[in-house]
């Protein structure tokens, strides 16, 4: 986490807590990053990761395209006027509203099955995803391109698909491959993309090879960057790139004040947040970072609990702490992606404002929800 403290206590303060709290220089470090990696490979931003318009923006504005998988998703492309290039629109059950708009907008189309490419509007663009069939080091639920997976076609079909969409007069650009999040291990994305290198036989070169995101935090960009640039130089073909969690998962910082402590079992520090506002230690058992914002003695291991009743609703296990008192700070850090993207209003609990840090001072950059906001579409 590279906020100051002050500027921290300064956020709570002024914003109430919870909060997601994000850092600007972060986020564009971590596309430098990206872009010294990959060097001239094209990034569209998993909008998955965290959609929010002023983010959005931001990477739009650094020359970005973006990844949708939702109708929401694409709705938001269209609201900021990305398109054509700018634009890809995946997911595994498109819906008829998500072909039309991705027609309308001129994006390139993933196609995650065979059956779609009779599905898709005439004169398409359009990658076949890829399920290179491999056991990733991540969590099951993260994992999406091992065999069994819901996602893309098999190595088998893949020539057959790209044969399929040419025959129908679709513009077949090439392959995808994203074999899932938060990966460890960078021979990961080795095996894959030398299991797409091993179809070039078949399929002929090709203009695009997308290698999707997935990349861990502390993955070793460059790296992956060289193996798959080499695999793209096996199609003769651009390397594409869609990059979600790294773009901002470290810029994000969840702020949560203490709201008391109890001993049962274990020892629980109470927050104001929980699996609402960060699902990922529930959802994929995800480890984040905790920082207390306060000084003292004391030290000991607790476990961060949420208030939702549900005993999984914990945030993080035996953290080491100052003694914690009531209004206290807790930092939860590298809630940058899938935190806010993930929070929800179970318990008709309304999501947290999100503010952006420039260097100087605090932006809103979404407002902090009422509980009218959240019923109101209900009649
Ligand atoms: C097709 C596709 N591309 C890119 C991403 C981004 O992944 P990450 O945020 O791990 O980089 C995802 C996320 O699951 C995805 O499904």
């Amino acid at each position: 986490m590279t906020l100051p403290a002050a500027a921290l206590h300064d956020a709570a303060a002024r914003f109430g807590t919870p909060l997601y709290v994000y850092d600007a220089a972060e986020l564009d470090a971590a596309l430098g990053r990206v872009r010294a990696a990959f060097g001239d490979a094209r990034v569209h931003y998993a909008m998955k990761a965290n959609p929010n318009l002023h983010l959005l923006r931001r990477l739009q504005a650094a020359g970005v395209g973006f990844e949708c998988v939702s109708p929401g998703e694409i709705a938001r492309a269209e609201h900021l006027g990305v398109a054509g290039e700018k634009l890809i629109i995946n997911g595994p059950a498109k819906s008829d509203a998500e072909y039309a708009a991705g027609a309308r907008l001129g994006a390139t189309f993933v196609v995650d099955r065979e059956e779609e490419v009779g599905l898709l509007p005439s004169g398409s663009r359009a990658l076949v995803r890829v399920n290179p069939a491999l056991s990733v080091s991540t969590h099951d639920h993260l994992a999406t391109g091992s065999e069994g997976s819901k996602f893309g076609v098999t190595l088998e079909q893949a020539p057959r698909v790209l044969e399929a969409l040419r025959t129908a007069g679709h513009t077949a650009l090439g392959l995808h491959v994203h074999i899932g999040s938060a990966i460890r291990d960078a021979a990961d994305f080795t095996a894959a993309f030398g299991r797409l290198s091993d179809l070039r036989s078949q399929t002929g070169p090709l203009a695009v090879l997308d290698a999707g995101g997935g990349w861990g935090l502390g993955a070793d960009l460059p790296g992956i960057a060289r193996e798959a640039h080499a695999a793209a130089a096996v199609f003769g073909a651009q390397l594409w790139v869609e990059p979600g969690r790294y773009l901002v998962a470290q810029a994000g910082t969840l702020l949560t004040r203490v709201v008391g402590t109890k001993r049962t079992g274990r020892p629980f520090v109470l927050v104001d947040a929980g699996m609402t506002e960060l699902m990922r230690p529930m959802l994929y058992g995800a480890e984040h970072p905790v920082t207390p914002l306060w000084e003292g003695a004391g030290h000991s291991c607790w476990d961060v609990a949420g208030p939702a009743c549900e005993s999984g609703d914990l945030l993080a296990r035996a953290v080491t702490l100052p003694t914690p008192s009531r209004g206290d700070l807790l930092a939860i850090g590298e809630a940058g992606a899938y935190g806010a993207a993930m929070s929800g209003t179970y318990l008709t609990r309304s999501r947290p404002a999100e503010v952006l840090w420039n260097g100087d001072e605090w932006h809103l950059i979404r407002k902090r929800e009422t509980p009218q906001d959240v019923w109101a579409s209900e009649l």
